[in-house]
């Protein structure tokens, strides 16, 4: 197997070379292409152009590996390294030109999260790590914030685009609200969880998230020195994803396993 150092240099290079794309396609009109899971879960061309892109050059680079991405057909290859995608995370920020959206690309080998980057394009900041190997933004290490005190934690969410899931998702919200110092709903899944990495979020939870949204992102915060997981004691799943600093980990899940977040 190539290093996860190789693997990230990869990932890297194209993620940035995807950012560049769709924050020059922003300076254009940008509307719906399409529409998914309900109408206001949408994709655009952009989404498309941009996934394209990183397919076409991960496996020019490595022919062998498998592709997973958000928007297109699957690539079942060889050599054990997998390719997650998320070639426009925050297509909704995206389509109102609201100034925070990634692309984000993890590599799995053996379905283990070995490397992982964020790109927030606008902003040109970019997260990344490799499984053992720590956290970074813009190439300096992150870590978690030292908070311990649930009252003031600053905690992130996301909402998916079923109706029936999301009238759940703002019970737990209601139920969380006055135990926490805020809620923040960015609309970036794989920012968030990088927030936490670097302390700009105490701890995010989210309902639905799938691996292209949580894959970096995860890898990202654990290596930030976050504890990760799903609901009692499940790993991270689209089932539920949970990121938080270690001391505020279980107190944290309590507070939102008490609300059963998975009703819908
Ligand atoms: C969405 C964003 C959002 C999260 C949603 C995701 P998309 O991804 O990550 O923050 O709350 O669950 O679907 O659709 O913009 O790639
Ligand atoms: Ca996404
Ligand atoms: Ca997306």
């Amino acid at each position: 197997m190539t290093s996860p150092e190789e693997l990230l240099k990869l990932a890297v290079d194209v993620a940035e070379e995807a950012a560049q794309l769709i924050v020059e396609r922003r300076r254009g009109t940008i509307t719906v292409a399409d529409t998914k899971s309900t109408v206001t879960d949408v994709v655009t061309a952009v989404d498309r152009e941009s996934e394209e892109l990183i397919r076409a050059r991960v496996l020019r680079a490595r022919p062998d590996d498998s592709f997973l991405g958000e928007e297109g057909d699957d690539v079942i290859g060889t050599s054990g390294v997998r390719w997650v995608v998320d070639p426009i995370d925050g297509t909704v920020n995206y389509l109102y030109d609201l100034p925070t959206y990634a692309v984000s690309i993890a590599v799995e080998y053996g379905g283990e999260t070995v490397a992982g980057v964020v790109v927030d394009a606008p902003k040109g900041e970019v997260f990344t790590a490799t499984l053992g190997g720590g956290a970074f933004a813009d190439g300096k290490p992150i870590q978690v914030s030292g908070e311990t005190d649930l009252a003031k934690a600053l905690v992130g969410t996301g909402f998916g685009y079923d109706p029936a899931r999301r009238q759940v998702q703002a019970e737990v919200i209601q139920h969380l609200i006055t135990k926490v110092r805020d809620i923040r709903r960015i609309g970036v899944g794989a920012i968030d969880l990088c927030y936490v990495a670097c302390g700009r979020l105490d701890a995010v939870y989210e309902r639905g998230l799938n691996p292209w949204d949580y894959g970096a992102g995860a890898l990202i915060a654990a290596e930030a020195g976050a504890r990760i997981g799903g609901l009692n004691g499940a790993p991270v799943s689209p089932e539920m994803s949970i990121a938080a600093t270690p001391a505020l980990f279980e107190p944290f899940h309590a507070l939102l396993a008490g609300a059963d977040p998975l009703r819908a």
